[in-house]
């Protein structure tokens, strides 16, 4: 978004509904907060995100395999991953107006607010952000969906809409592992629909109460098993090459951290440049419980810098919760471990429990537990940790439209000014790759032409047929549509076989024949 138009997220929702990106879900009764469709360009568009990062994290990869699990699971994954205990916004109530809000939210709302209401009770410094009313004071709010499996409404069928797509690739971790044919360290994708019953849904589609994501796990061994192994694990000062093979030695340090490099060059594939984005490494005192370490990758969208995505260390939490609940092992084989540890004398297991020990205790964890761990290690066994980058469609495509959004001044050609809408998407998630047209309608051996090529190039991308209108009104309706190439057939192309083609960013024109064109555009294409 060019900076002048930077504020303006109203300019760029005005353009996503007018062109077919994005509509207020059931608008004909009045719409549902929080809830939002996605028309013609906006599902291309979001299509291809979710191709990108699928391409990106699964398919280009040898070490990630992919799942798409229910939406509704069993209610006692909720439980192990603790979902249904904590996962829960401070929400309050104005006692005059009657709105609802995240109390953590009331100095960004009072922030939005163009008037600010004076409190009515003097010398309150809590009080409504809309009316200036008193609020009450804030409770946990569960953000958890509930609905009712079968057909009787009982407490005893009530489950949940998923509230991250994380926890299926949790609880099918060992179906997978036996079907996979991966081993630690490997990582378990999904994409999909998620669901939060957001307090104050805000922000476009920033905070959705129905939305998509797109997460890994990625499994790794414990830091105690890879020094087994190798007789020492590379952290971060070991400064270790990230843009290389990933390595045997790395320890959660560094598997970390190379992820977040990974994220970032995923973001940068698809159209957002590093010195638009900062990593925010959370402190000690922001990180949950079971987390080593976090990264919120933040992007300054029009109402301020936030969250896009995030990067948790979150070491063996998650499965070691579903081990308890379900009461099945989440443990893995692994037999090189297993043939390293047949290795060492009794004195040097002895010597590592009593390093894994004081480690431990460091950590508040119990002497007993860390010797039950390195017995099991010499066996080959553990629980796998895990990396976990989670990221969401919607807010990469809110990031993306802002990211694209241009307002250029231009010459109109007759001595005056002009003003272009572009969307400069990058080619790979551009909704529209290729419009084409002939540049006079009614010649039909232009028309008979365009209409060859676009019968072709349809088949390989996604394309659109124009006709209606003079060629600069047509590149301009590309432009805001984000469509990076128009091909246009013309006189000269019906002699020799070349068109002329129209760049969206820099509007230069090229001719080209069929094959140096596609030549082009699959180069742009490739990851
Ligand atoms: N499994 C970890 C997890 O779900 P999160 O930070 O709660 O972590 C991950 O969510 C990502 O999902 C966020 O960075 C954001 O991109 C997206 N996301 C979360 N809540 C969202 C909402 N209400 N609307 C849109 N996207 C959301």
């Amino acid at each position: 978004m060019a900076e002048e138009n930077k504020s303006s997220l109203d300019a760029l929702s005005a353009l996503c509904k007018r062109r077919g990106f994005i509509y207020h879900s059931s608008e004909i009764y009045g719409g549902m907060p929080g809830f939002w469709d996605y028309g013609p360009l906006g599902c291309e568009l979001k299509n291809n995100v979710k191709q990108a990062w699928w391409q990106f994290t699964v398919r280009g990869r040898q070490d990630v395999a992919g799942l798409d699990a229910t939406i509704i699971m069993h209610p006692k994954i909720w439980k192990a991953s603790g979902h249904l205990d904590t996962f829960a916004d401070p929400m309050t109530m104005c006692k005059d107006c009657k709105k609802l809000m995240r109390a953590d939210q009331i100095n960004d709302i009072y922030a939005e607010q163009k008037k600010k209401p004076q409190p009515k009770a003097a010398g309150s410094d809590f009080f409504c952000p809309y009316c200036g009313g008193e609020l009450t004071e804030p409770k946990p709010f569960n953000l958890m969906f509930k609905t009712v499996v079968g057909p009787i409404d009982d407490p005893a069928n009530v489950a949940y809409m998923r509230p991250e797509t994380a926890q299926a690739i949790f609880a099918q971790f060992q179906n997978v592992t036996a079907t996979s044919r991966q081993s630690v360290p490997y990582g378990i994708a999904q994409m999909g629909k998620s669901f939060r019953n957001e307090v104050t849904p805000r922000n476009y589609t920033f905070r959705s109460r129905e939305f998509e994501q797109m997460e890994l796990e990625f499994f790794i061994r414990p830091d105690e098993a890879v020094e087994l192994l190798h007789g020492k694990v590379a952290t971060l000062a070991d400064n270790p090459d990230l843009d290389g093979p990933v390595q045997d030695d790395w320890g959660w340090e560094v598997w970390h951290k190379y992820w977040v490099e990974q994220r970032k060059k995923f973001l940068n594939a698809v159209g957002l440049p590093t010195e638009h984005f900062v990593e925010y490494w959370q402190k000690p005192d922001e990180l949950a419980h079971y987390a080593r370490a976090c990264v919120d990758i933040e992007y300054d969208f029009p109402f301020g810098r936030q969250e896009l995505e995030g990067i948790a260390a979150r070491g063996d939490f998650d499965l070691s919760q579903h081990q308890k609940w379900s009461g099945e092992s989440q443990a893995v084989f692994d037999d090189p471990l297993k043939q390293a540890c047949k290795k060492l004398s009794d004195e040097e297991k002895r010597a590592f429990v009593a390093k894994v020990q004081a480690d431990w205790a460091k950590r508040g964890k119990d002497a007993a537990a860390a010797e039950k761990f390195c017995l099991d290690l010499f066996e080959g066994k553990y629980v796998p940790h895990v990396i976990e980058p989670s990221a969401g469609v919607d807010r990469l495509m809110l990031a993306l439209l802002c990211e694209a959004y241009e307002e250029q001044k231009i010459s109109d050609g007759k001595g005056g000014d002009d003003v272009r809408t572009v969307l400069h998407f990058s080619p790979k998630v551009a909704p529209i790759k290729v419009a084409i047209f002939p540049l006079v309608k009614k010649d039909e051996a232009q028309d008979r032409m365009a209409r060859e090529i676009f019968e072709k190039l349809r088949k390989k991308v996604n394309c659109m047929w124009d006709v209606s209108g003079a060629i600069g009104r047509r590149y301009r309706r590309q432009d805001e549509a984000g469509t990076p190439w128009c091909i246009t057939v013309d006189g000269q192309s019906v002699q020799d076989g070349t068109f002329t083609v129209r760049e969206r960013d820099s509007m230069e024109q090229k001719r080209m024949t069929y094959h140096e064109f596609l030549a082009m555009m699959y180069g742009a294409l490739e990851f």
